[in-house]
């Protein structure tokens, strides 16, 4: 018997022989916004009453179940009913009350899961807690309920990374009691929230926390300290945790609240919410959003080197068809074996285990001739980066492919118009700039040349995004977006290297401002070679008046091409960074060479310097309209280039700075 109580709204109710589904459609993805915080107090008191009601299921629509607090709402002040009295509620039910999970449960959408006392899922959920990334830590229970469900190692990795777990994890853990059927995801919940009626309610705030090893716990914790890289709301994360574990359940509640409370409005927190609307918004270009994209199901990947592989990986673990093509077969052995590996490590990174990996590899095929991508739908070119030999692949590619087939570029600096020139119905020709290791990068700039079409253009920007990447738009210059402001911003570290200053103590002032790693190791960590064959290529239209710097060319002429050479701006022995006395000689030299008296130079002015040098770079990117906005030019620095999240990207930090200034 069906009892439809209310339709078309954010929450629906329908009974079913006494089981009350309260079902959640609030697009684009099931938010707890005001509205929907208001209908579950609403519901939960009327289910409460309802003596017909034995049991109760919260569920969601469309594949998901809640994503989250509306992040939206997060500007201003919260605004009842909070999200921990829409829980309490929830836990208090005297009948029980049990989550039907199917896609995403995150942020309090999961918290709001834990507070029910029995959860089934499908097993496409995805369990996760992502607001550190967000500037945050839980506020709403979940910290203390994890805790009392899967102890303080599963609980601290989850807060502290951010990183959802899948279902069959989350099984493994306790989070999920039950695994169901999606398709029938209703029929099975019900007969699930029957069986509960009449078992003991489980209250999770009442269950206590399990032993655990402390002194593994405290590692840790220090682990994960040393991770933050600046980033407070992961070190809050570890803190909230550590604090919460022995205390009562409303004590850490209310400690974790007040904490969540304070960082929500936090600087740090405005500037990782600016990122992420940004990555949303970068999805979005003018004039576009009516263009329908080509659908790719198979892929070409053309170069088996270091980016092809990866670019491959990237493109099998998505689940295309992909087809690697390298003239050398022994090239073509090498890489398909460094697939496998890469394949499992990913899959196991991602997912916790590895048993997919023969399942994603029998996607993988290999070919010596470009005669063989004539049918896939979209081709990568990543061959070496030299014009006249990707011209010339370019040209061989386009022959082969079929005539609707998206052809795209891999080059870092390249000029992509000219390239555009190799290539026949050059509207179809986008670039596709991946960053290594491109199985881990995400992001990907998407160029437009003058000839690229709408829909070659939409297609680049949605392939990428079905291999979970952040895509970019950029116009065509000189390293598009992320390698121009690169390039500017080492040659002002040269300068600094000149003035007076050392590789180890600029790389140590930017970490310490929070990038990634500094400048000097990250150029021994991609290698020399690329930025050395792009300054050789631009040295004749290089005016003889400006400031060089050879120490670069120095390094490189002497083979010392990074940690792959075991040597660079640092040497390396058994792959462990070392000081070394000869690339201090070399900086010393050039000093001298060009009459430089070297000053010490603090470490506020190598980042005043440092990150200017970025910003201002980054204005002419936006003024010359090869970005489209500047949130995309923070969105590709943060994920480029390791500028931290935290202070929002270049531009955003720019804007504070005369904020705080003025
Ligand atoms: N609040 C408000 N809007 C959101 C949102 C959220 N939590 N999550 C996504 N959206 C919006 C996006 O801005 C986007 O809007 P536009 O179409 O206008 O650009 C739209 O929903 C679709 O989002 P995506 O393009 O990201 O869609 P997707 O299918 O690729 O991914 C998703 C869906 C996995 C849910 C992803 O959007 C996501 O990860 N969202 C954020 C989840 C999150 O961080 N939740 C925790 C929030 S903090 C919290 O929950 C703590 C608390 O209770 C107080």
């Amino acid at each position: 018997m069906s009892n439809e109580i209310q339709q078309a709204s954010i929450l629906t109710r329908t009974d079913v022989n006494g089981v009350a589904v309260l079902t959640i459609d609030n697009p684009p993805v099931n938010a707890l916004s005001q509205a929907l915080r208001n209908a579950l107090v609403h519901h939960i008191r009327e289910v409460g009453n309802d003596k017909c009601v034995e049991a109760v299921i919260i569920t969601g629509t469309s594949g998901r179940f809640i994503a989250g607090a509306d992040i939206k709402e997060f500007k201003g002040p919260i605004l009842d009913p909070s999200l921990p009295d829409v829980l309490k509620a929830i836990e208090q039910l005297d009948k029980p009350v049990i989550a039907a999970v199917e896609g995403v449960a995150l942020g309090g959408g999961a918290e709001l899961a834990l507070a029910c006392h029995y959860r089934c899922a499908t097993g496409d959920a995805k369990f996760g807690f992502p607001e550190v990334k967000l500037g945050i830590i839980p506020g709403a229970g979940g910290i203390p309920r994890l805790l009392r469900l899967v102890g303080p190692k599963i609980t601290l990795d989850l807060v502290a990374g951010g990183r959802p777990i899948d279902c069959e994890t989350a099984f493994a853990f306790g989070l999920v009691d039950k695994i169901i059927e999606q398709a029938d995801k209703i029929g099975a919940a019900i007969e699930y929230a029957l069986e509960c009626v009449g078992k003991p309610l489980r209250r999770t705030s009442l269950l206590s926390v399990a032993t655990f090893d402390a002194d593994a716990f405290n590692v840790q914790c220090v682990a994960w300290r040393s991770r933050a890289r600046g980033q407070a709301s992961v070190i809050a994360a570890v803190d909230a945790v550590a604090d919460s574990w022995d205390r009562g359940f409303a004590e850490a509640d209310a400690r974790c609240r007040l904490e969540f409370t304070r960082l929500r409005t936090s600087d740090q927190a405005n500037a990782l919410r600016h990122l992420f609307f940004a990555e949303r918004q970068a999805q979005h270009v003018p004039g576009l959003d009516s263009v329908q994209a080509a659908n790719i199901a198979s892929v070409a990947v053309v170069g088996a080197g270091t980016m092809g592989r990866g670019i491959a990986v990237a493109c099998l673990i998505a689940g295309y068809c992909t087809l690697l093509i390298d003239v050398d077969e022994e090239a073509l052995r090498r890489a398909a074996l460094a697939i496998g590996v890469a394949v499992e490590k990913t899959i196991k990174d991602k997912a916790g285990k590895s048993d997919k990996a023969s399942q994603i590899l029998s996607r993988l095929s290999t070919a010596q001739t470009l005669q063989d991508a004539n049918n896939s739908d979209l081709i990568v070119e990543a061959v070496f980066e030299d014009i006249d030999v990707k011209s010339s692949v370019l040209t061989q590619i386009a022959m082969a492919a079929p005539p609707q087939a998206t052809i795209c570029t891999n080059t870092s600096y390249l000029d992509i118009d000219q390239l555009a020139g190799a290539v026949s119905s050059p509207e179809r020709f986008i670039g596709l700039h991946f960053f290594a290791p491109a199985e881990i990068m995400r992001l990907v700039e998407v160029i437009r040349a003058k000839t690229s079409g709408e829909q070659a253009v939409a297609t680049g920007l949605r392939f990428a995004r079905s291999l979970s990447k952040i895509p970019v738009l950029a116009g065509v210059c000189d390293g598009f977006i992320v390698n121009r402001i690169l390039a500017a911003y080492r040659r002002e570290m040269e300068y600094l290297l000149e003035e007076g200053a050392l590789p180890r103590e600029i790389d140590a002032a930017l970490e310490r401002f929070g990038m990634a790693m500094g400048p000097f190791a990250v150029a021994d960590l991609s290698g020399l070679d690329i930025a050395w064959a792009r300054r050789k290529r631009l040295a004749p239209m290089r005016d003889p008046q400006e400031r060089y710097v050879k120490i670069a060319d120095q390094l490189c002429e002497m083979g010392r091409l990074g940690r792959k050479t075991g040597a660079g701006w640092y040497s390396y022995v058994d792959g462990t960074r070392q000081l070394d006395p000869l690339v201090e000689e070399l900086v010393v030299n050039s000093s001298r060479e060009k009459g430089i008296t070297r000053q010490p130079i603090s470490e506020a002015e190598i980042v005043d310097r440092a990150i200017g040098s970025m910003i201002s770079e980054a204005r002419k990117i936006l003024a010359e309209g090869i970005a489209l906005r500047a949130s995309d030019i923070d969105l590709a620095i943060t994920n480029g280039l390791g500028f931290p999240a935290w202070r929002g990207g270049p531009l955003y930090y720019a804007d504070r700075m005369a904020e705080n200034q003025g």
